[in-house]
């Protein structure tokens, strides 16, 4: 058996920024944790990240992919991700696994599909950042950014971060070998 802290913010959202960083990547160095994943659609959280980085971690980008708000458009413009690149950033831009084309299908025709019944579970039982943590993981992982060892995996809700869990990610085709290991910290209130 082991013992393990657990941190709760009152609140969801962005405020959390700072404090789940520095956790994720205390808790990324005590297990020897080599990657992490973060969630960052326009790159500021991913700054914020970069001074919590050492020789032992990589941090791996995931952001939003081209067209998700306008289209033909990236969120993170070019200038940010060179600089992040730079620094020995992985940057993950491709299809979101939680919605993919079935969004369009619900947008078009209505209904939802079982993909979105999954991502909405986890929005509505352990809040948005842990939906976001989970794909996340499979989108580094299927796109080789990272291995299918433990990794930090951090999102948030709509900007920042407020959650990080240590999980094995698993690829799309296997979706259900995912194991959240972990949770480092999250909000107490999901709504
Ligand atoms: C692939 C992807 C999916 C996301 N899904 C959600 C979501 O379902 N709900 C939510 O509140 N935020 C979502 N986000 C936002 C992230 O959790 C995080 O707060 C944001 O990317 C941080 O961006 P910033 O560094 O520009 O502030 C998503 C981000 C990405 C990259």
């Amino acid at each position: 058996m082991i013992e393990r802290k657990i941190f709760y913010f009152e609140k969801p959202g962005e405020e959390n920024t700072e404090a789940t960083l520095k956790l994720a990547f205390e808790r990324a160095r005590e297990l020897g944790i080599k990657y992490v994943v973060l969630a960052s659609s326009y790159g500021d959280t991913a700054k914020k990240a970069l001074k919590y980085l050492d020789s032992g971690t990589k941090l791996v980008v995931v952001t939003y992919h081209t067209g998700f708000l306008e289209e033909g458009k990236n969120t993170m413009d070019q200038e940010t991700e060179n600089f992040l690149r730079s620094r020995g950033v992985t940057i993950v831009r491709q299809s979101h696994v939680l919605s993919g084309i079935e969004r369009s299908i619900t947008r078009k025709f209505g209904g939802i599909s079982r993909v979105e019944v999954i991502a909405e579970a986890l929005r509505a039982l352990f809040g948005h950042g842990l939906k976001v943590c989970v794909e996340i993981a499979v989108m580094a992982a299927d796109s080789g950014a990272i291995p299918l060892e433990e990794v930090v995996s951090i999102g948030g809700r709509i900007r920042g971060a407020d959650t990080a869990v240590v999980l094995k990610p698993a690829h799309m085709n296997n979706f259900f070998e995912m194991q959240i290991k972990e949770i480092i910290c999250m909000p107490r209130e999901k709504r």
